[in-house]
């Protein structure tokens, strides 16, 4: 896949009322995911539920925002962040996400994360805080080269 493809340039933008919903098991396979999502992502519901959440990673987001998500989910503790997310046709939404545990009589069964939509002033903070991360981790450079 080649990052540079002009359908990587294309955002798609999250409705104010609506809101993006999903749930995963342990392991961050996805378990439930609601006509929301299945839009904004630009897959079927079914082609979600049963797949691992890395499947809407954007190649944009460091690999230190989740793993920092992870430990934070470990801990037991809820995680707030902003997230990029590759759609099926390799546009892009941005979100302000909140994940927490799903606990059935006090156990932990699954993971939940719920979106809302963020402002153009964020989304420009968190695409430079991202690219910095990226490049001081020697993480994948995003380049477009118009041929
Ligand atoms: C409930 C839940 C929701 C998640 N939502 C997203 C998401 O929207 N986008 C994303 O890239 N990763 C999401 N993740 C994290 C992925 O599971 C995965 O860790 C991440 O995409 C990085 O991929 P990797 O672990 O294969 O490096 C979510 C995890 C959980 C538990």
């Amino acid at each position: 896949m080649e990052f540079n493809e002009s359908e990587f340039l294309i955002e798609t933008i999250v409705p104010e009322n609506e809101l993006i919903i999903s749930r995963t098991d342990l392991r961050g396979f996805i378990t439930y995911a609601n006509e929301t999502f299945a839009q904004i992502s630009g897959y079927l519901i079914d082609e979600l539920v049963g797949n691992p959440h890395n499947l809407v990673r954007h190649p944009d987001m460091p690999k230190r925002v989740f793993k920092q998500m992870w430990e934070t989910l470990l801990k037991g503790q809820k995680w707030e962040g902003v997230v990029k997310n590759l759609r099926k046709d390799r546009g892009y939404y941005w979100v302000h996400a909140t994940i927490s545990g799903v606990y059935k009589d006090g156990k932990l069964i699954e993971y939940k994360s719920i979106r809302t939509p963020i402002d153009y002033q964020t989304k420009l903070k968190h695409q430079k805080l991202y690219d910095e991360y990226r490049n001081l981790d020697n993480e994948n450079i995003r380049r477009v080269i118009y041929t």
